[in-house]
């Protein structure tokens, strides 16, 4: 790397700090993880803009909105950074100590069984730290782009990306309505009559409204959408307090409390999809990121059956 052009990509703790803000979102936020101070933060973001020329973001409303330098140079810092990081897992692993960041990105609906697959991890790595980013199907996409984290975990993956995965556990996605609803007695429930009452879906970007999309497309089914709503947990108080029916993850009920709920009998339900733990071919994976794999694969999976099981719906 010449001198002029690592002069351009500034320092590794501005990379840092950039990284900080691209996860947070917020300046305060990543002054908070970093224990820096917001000026600080600005300051040092500043000179890195500087050394670029260009700037790494613009402020709209009350949101940083990365500009696609910006974009490009939290690329960058990323890929130099997990050297670092594997650098220092592997130093780290020399001495028995596995320490370091596991970064993971995962949708909204897996943020139900991810705990319970970190909790044992944790135990047998203390030293390791976790680093947990949680959206929708769409925003997981874009961080995907930037490769920034070591895996991610979708139901539905995006297929024209260079990644390799592994299929981990089934995922039903179930019709749900409040206890008392007529529904709940029928024993079973024509898709036609699911489409007639009011429905409260997942908003644009979500895996599950896509895959309830596809599904009724297939099947010629026009949903009556009365509320689109932006998260499983809203759904089922919607649902519970008896604003509609709905679709829903079957782990988003077994393991995030159905009380008020009941699973409807619908005709050709459940929406079978399974879940995918991915990473991007390109992305040299630490010590600490193929452990937790080699978890996810052998004592990850056996946990969750007994965990599921505990708490089926
Ligand atoms: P969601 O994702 O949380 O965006 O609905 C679930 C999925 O990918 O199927």
């Amino acid at each position: 790397m010449s001198l002029r052009l690592q002069a351009h990509m500034g320092t590794l703790r501005q990379l840092e700090i950039l990284l900080a803000v691209y996860d947070c979102g917020t300046v305060g936020g990543a002054a908070q993880n970093l224990h820096l101070t917001q000026p600080t933060i600005s300051m040092q973001l500043k000179k890195l803009a500087d050394v670029i020329g260009l700037p790494l973001y613009n402020v709209i409303g009350r949101k940083l909105v990365f500009t696609e330098a910006g974009l490009e140079v939290v690329k960058t810092a990323t890929e130099v950074l997990d050297s670092f990081a594997k650098l220092e897992s592997s130093l780290s692993d020399l001495g028995e100590l596995k320490s370091g960041t596991l970064r993971l990105a995962v949708v909204t609906t897996s943020k139900y069984f991810i705990p319970h697959l970190l909790g044992p991890f944790c135990e047998r790595y203390p030293n390791v730290g976790v680093q947990l980013n949680i959206g929708n199907r769409q925003q997981i996409i874009e961080r995907l782009k930037q490769g920034v984290d070591d895996f991610y975990v979708f139901s539905h993956p995006p297929a024209d990306l260079n990644t390799e995965s592994i299929e981990f556990f089934n995922n039903p996605l179930v019709a749900i309505a409040h206890e008392n609803h007529p529904f709940v007695k029928q024993k079973s429930v024509s898709l036609e009559e699911l489409s007639q009452a009011p429905f409260l879906m997942r908003e644009d970007g979500s895996g599950t409204r896509l895959a309830i999309e596809r599904f009724m497309e297939k099947k010629g089914v026009n949903l009556n959408i009365k509320m689109t709503i932006e998260s499983n947990e809203a759904i089922k108080h919607s649902v519970m307090s008896g604003l509609g029916v709905s679709i829903l993850s079957a782990h988003t009920l077994a393991f995030g409390g159905n009380m008020g709920l009941a699973q409807l009998q619908v005709e050709s339900l459940p929406i079978n999809s399974n879940w995918y733990f991915l990473w991007l071919k390109s992305k040299r994976q630490t010590a600490i990121a193929q452990a937790f794999l080699q978890h996810v694969e052998s004592d990850g999976r056996r946990m969750l059956v007994t965990e599921l099981s505990r708490h089926s719906f």
